[in-house]
């Protein structure tokens, strides 16, 4: 994203005056990594069997690291679990954790080891980082003991938390933030009291920094978008996809959009968990991503993003999600309705079989308006329009208001939300989505045949209509608004503490 010259050089000055030798751009780096597994999961192993794990992991982020820093990388994100994966309880990830310092002791781990030991992890990751001048972002686990006074500390004495580190590029501890929104399979670790709101400054842009589940919430996701207004989310993830709504491309690429933020989102890679899809993302649309269903390897993207989204003049107007859609005259028909279920929520269908047209659906509070043109329908592909406004309570509790257009698996219309449709065949000529949303936090998915995105090939309105741009390069899967309403959800339990 290019800053006209004058602009760019006139901006140029007003930041150096803030920060020396501010950059418009930076090379950014999202490594998606295939976790080496501990094969033994069901006894504590000894805290030198533990680093010897850990070691194999790092020496593959080793590599990744100094390809980086080859490419010219400013930062590099890892993913989340990429030390030490995921295949523990409480008991067996303990000899693999360590008890990260707030970073306001202002600890360079390689150049003073020892002064909060042990502390290999640490050591060795930010050796790597010294090495080779790069922001690096880890994810590893931390431990904090506590006791009896704290009525909220565990039985064995301590709190264990899903951490992310960053280290600036000479090495030093700049950031860590302890995970506030555990998936719920994540017993082996406790939720933070309060959530935290975790920002860092470079010359390259103002970052904060949250993990996977998080994005489904409001604290400290949207806190640190809207609030703090940070430029770059650092997003380590391990992030199973599940169509036809949450694959991970998808969803993180529409949040960063919804959100007017840079994305750099590293995903776990396992295909037996469908753990793949990294990217990096800008406001105004996708700049790198990587989905890959075929291989076990790990991959690296690289990127250039601008430093300050928010100053560039393609930074995308506010919109106002009901707008356009609360204009719309057009009623419900007596269209056919029936129900199915997309990732344990039930959503009202409605068919449309002509090739073009205009169609809505209701639900609740919640009218979803669709106007399209097919370029040629092919006859087994079948499509719906869909429309949801409710609490969903499975996994995690999230109040979501939706519209969406998508392809059924099959002709027969039980099949339709099914999450094993990747493939289409149907290219659209035009689409115009809108909804009468509640919430304005709405997040834009489009998404291709084979799980692919469709970078610069739609955009939204400022009235809240996702249009496409041109006709569709390839077959449609889905057209989606998925909207949050965070007003609506119930206050954050804790689950984990045993
Ligand atoms: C960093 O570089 C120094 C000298 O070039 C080398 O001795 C050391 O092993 C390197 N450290 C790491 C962690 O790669
Ligand atoms: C970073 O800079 C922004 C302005 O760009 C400022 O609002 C914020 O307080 C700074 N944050 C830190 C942690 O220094
Ligand atoms: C994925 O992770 C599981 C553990 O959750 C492991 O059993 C499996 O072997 C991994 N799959 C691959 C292909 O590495």
């Amino acid at each position: 994203m290019g800053l006209p010259k004058a602009r760019a050089s006139a901006l140029l000055l007003v930041l150096s005056a803030l920060e020396a030798c501010a950059l418009d751009n930076y090379v950014a780096v999202v490594y998606e990594h295939n976790v080496v597994l501990s094969e033994d999961t069901e006894v504590p192993v000894s805290p030198k069997e533990a680093l010897m794990l850990m070691d194999k992991n790092m020496a593959i982020l080793a590599v990744a690291i100094k390809e980086s820093w080859y490419q010219g990388a400013h930062i590099i994100v890892t993913p989340e679990d990429g030390i030490y994966g995921w295949v523990f309880t409480r008991e067996t990830i303990y000899p693999y954790l360590e008890d990260i310092p707030d970073p306001q002791v202002n600890w360079i781990p390689c150049a003073d080891p020892g002064r909060f030991a042990p502390s290999p992890v640490l050591e060795r990751l930010s050796g790597l980082v010294r090495n080779n001048s790069i922001y690096v972002v880890a994810n590893m686990g931390d431990k904090k003991p506590c006791n009896s006074a704290d009525p909220r500390c565990p039985s064995d004495g301590h709190y264990q938390y899903n951490t992310n580190v960053v280290f600036d590029s000479e090495g030093k501890l700049v950031a860590r933030y302890h995970k506030y929104n555990l998936f719920v399979t994540e017993k082996q670790f406790n939720y933070p009291k309060d959530p935290e709101f975790i920002t860092f400054n470079t010359s390259f842009g103002y970052f904060g920094i949250f993990t996977c589940a998080d994005i489904l919430s409001h604290d400290p996701a949207v806190v640190l978008a809207s609030r703090f207004q940070v430029d770059t989310v650092l997003f380590p993830t391990a992030w199973g996809n599940t169509l036809s709504l949450l694959s991970a491309v998808q969803f993180h690429s529409a949040w960063a959009m919804g959100m007017g933020v840079n994305f750099l989102s590293a995903n776990t890679r396992n295909s037996t968990l469908h753990m793949t899809g990294s990217g990096i993302y800008a406001p105004d649309g996708l700049r790198a991503y990587y989905y890959n269903t075929e291989t076990e390897n790990g991959h690296l993207l690289v990127t250039e993003l601008s430093s300050r989204p928010r100053l560039s003049p393609d930074y995308p107007a506010a919109v106002d999600w009901k707008l356009y859609a609360s204009s719309i005259e057009q009623l419900p028909s007596n269209d056919r309705y029936f129900s199915g279920v997309i990732y344990h929520d039930l959503f009202s269908f409605t068919e449309f079989t002509e090739p073009e047209g205009n169609r809505a659906i209701c639900r609740q509070d919640l009218s979803c308006h669709l106007s399209y043109k097919m370029a040629e329908k092919q006859k087994d592909d079948i499509y719906v329009l869909g429309a949801l406004d409710g609490l969903h309570v499975v996994e995690g509790e999230y109040y979501l208001q939706i519209c969406t257009l998508l392809k059924c698996k099959s002709t027969d219309l039980n099949t339709c939300g099914s999450n094993t449709v990747e493939t289409a065949q149907t290219k659209f000529e035009t689409f115009s989505l809108s909804g009468t949303f509640g919430t304005n936090y709405v997040f834009p998915e489009v998404l291709y045949s084979g799980v692919q995105l469709a970078p610069g090939e739609f955009e939204v309105l400022n009235g809240g209509r996702l249009i496409s741009r041109t006709s569709t390069l390839k077959p449609l899967l889905s057209v989606t608004l998925f909207g949050r309403w965070y007003e609506k959800d119930p206050t954050h339990t804790e689950q984990a503490s045993p």
